[in-house]
């Protein structure tokens, strides 16, 4: 690695006002994969977390006084600046997440994306006219609205996509003239202490970006709870979501939670050309992503041929050190993590599915496992499993396949492979999710396009502009000419 000494076990730090600061605790941090300490994290206590909060409430004026294009070039600054760093920025995602380098390249090619919509929309906010005159009490008046920054918003972020999970709310905050406090998750926080260092770099003013690591349990409740912070931008499990809702009164909350994301194959779908979708889709980031494909219905004239070809083809894929470029499976994110979901395969052993390939870790990696034959009350069907587990199942008539998808707690996506018009238009309307992605897995995602669930996978958009529409007051304006 170029700049090893950089990022390994140095001491890291709070940045509170544009300033670095020291803890009195410390806690170590380990590669999931190797084992290995590669920094020392620092524990916020609550009084540094109100600092940080004070520090951000100070810088709104500045922030919502700075004009537009100087937002977009602070925001077009970190885009030349993380270019430049792309190899850096992956490695410390791979060392700090086991995220394999091949996907770590890729997050911070969508991060600099992410970035560049944010400079982009930074200069696109704006309100409407409104026409008075359709009231009758209307008459002689005129009027439009503003959008206002909504002041300070915490942002906590999990560890699947430190980098553009990170990107995905200081960006837009950024260009909506707020200011942020970021709580990065425990495993990930180097990638957010990165790229604050890159908006320092870029000129955005003290106090603007504070990063604050340490327990959830008092950085995280102390945002929740603070009522300086109006907003809430959180990513992570549907339970700590939920419980942020219910404490955070009346800040507003964004919610990107989780899902146990389906995909319709119907049976003219062409098999050949779908497995690579389907192979990144079940296994891309050791399917620690929110929109994993975790349930396949595959129309039963396919379904063998499909099956098949799929299990071929996860059984080619390489699995071990995470910083090799070949790899594409490497460890979940702890231990802990890997042994919840070999309980769950162990369930499904009980109760007589059938596992086609996986199902077993090996030298502390959980190997990409495809199950057939699981009832849909399995923990596997039925709880988000964000592990490299797939199950693929049969079906007849497609009313019975978008039956099966809806029978979920969850709704963040679904995809349908099909060509059959019917059937695209009878599920896009059918499907009971944010997103329904048609000839692709429901694991397609790119920046700048709504992002987001209903049911418990959360409320609110992402995608920079309708984050921006989350991070902004609407002000109304109303003249009397009378
Ligand atoms: C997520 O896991 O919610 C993010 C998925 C992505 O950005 O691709």
């Amino acid at each position: 690695m170029n700049n090893q000494t950089e990022v390994q076990s140095v001491r890291k730090y709070l940045v509170i006002d544009g300033e670095k600061i020291k803890t009195d605790n410390y806690a170590p941090l380990y590669s999931p994969y190797s084992g290995e300490e590669i920094a020392q994290i620092a524990m916020a206590d609550k009084a540094q977390t109100q600092r940080a909060i004070d520090a951000a409430y100070q810088a709104r004026s500045v922030m919502a006084k700075m004009p537009a294009f100087r937002r977009a070039e602070i925001l077009e600054k970190v885009v030349s600046l993380l270019t430049e760093k792309a190899d850096q920025a992956a490695e410390i995602i791979t060392r700090e997440s086991a995220k394999p380098i091949m996907f770590s390249k890729a997050e911070v090619s969508r991060t600099i994306e992410t970035y560049k919509f944010a400079a982009e929309e930074a200069k696109r906010i704006h309100g409407e006219t409104i026409p008075f005159d359709a009231a009758s009490g209307g008459i002689g008046r005129v009027g439009y609205t503003l959008r206002e920054p909504i002041g300070v918003i915490g942002a906590i972020t999990p560890f699947n996509f430190p980098m553009n999970l990170v990107a995905h709310k200081v960006g837009p905050a950024v260009a909506a003239g707020n200011t942020i406090v970021l709580k990065p998750a425990s495993q990930t926080p180097l990638s957010a202490l990165f790229i604050a260092e890159l908006f320092e770099e870029a000129g955005l003013p003290p106090g603007a970006l504070n990063v604050v690591t340490g327990p959830g349990s008092i950085v995280g409740e102390e945002l929740v709870r603070n009522d300086r912070v109006s907003m809430i931008t959180f990513t992570g499990s549907p339970e700590v979501g939920i419980g942020i809702r219910n404490r955070a009164g009346l800040k507003k909350t964004t919610l990107e939670l989780g899902s146990n994301s389906a995909l319709i194959i119907d049976k003219d779908a062409d098999v050949d050309s779908i497995i690579d979708r389907c192979i990144m889709g079940a296994f891309s980031n050791q399917g620690q992503v929110c929109i994993s494909l975790q349930r396949i219905y595959a129309h039963e004239e396919i379904y063998e041929d499909f099956t098949k070809k799929f299990t071929e083809a996860a059984k080619q894929l390489k699995v071990g050190d995470p910083l090799n470029p070949d790899t594409y499976i490497s460890s979940m994110i702890s231990k802990g993590e890997a042994d919840r979901v070999m309980g769950w395969i162990e369930e499904t052993n009980s109760r007589n599915a059938d596992i086609a390939t996986g199902g077993k870790i090996r030298n502390g990696v959980l190997e990409p496992t495809i199950i057939t034959n699981a009832e849909p009350d399995l923990s596997v069907c039925r709880q988000e499993a964000f592990a490299p587990v797939v199950v693929v199942n049969k079906f007849n008539a497609m009313e019975e396949a978008v039956k099966q998808v809806n029978d979920s707690r969850f709704g963040l996506q679904a995809g349908i492979y099909t060509n059959n018009v019917r059937h695209a238009l009878y599920a896009a309307r059918e499907l009971h999710v944010g997103g329904v992605i048609i000839n692709d897995v429901p694991t397609y995602r790119v920046d700048h396009m709504p992002y987001g669930g209903v049911k418990e996978s959360g409320t609110g958009r992402e995608g920079i502009k309708y984050a921006i529409e989350e991070m902004t007051e609407m002000k109304l304006i109303v003249w009397n000419q009378n």
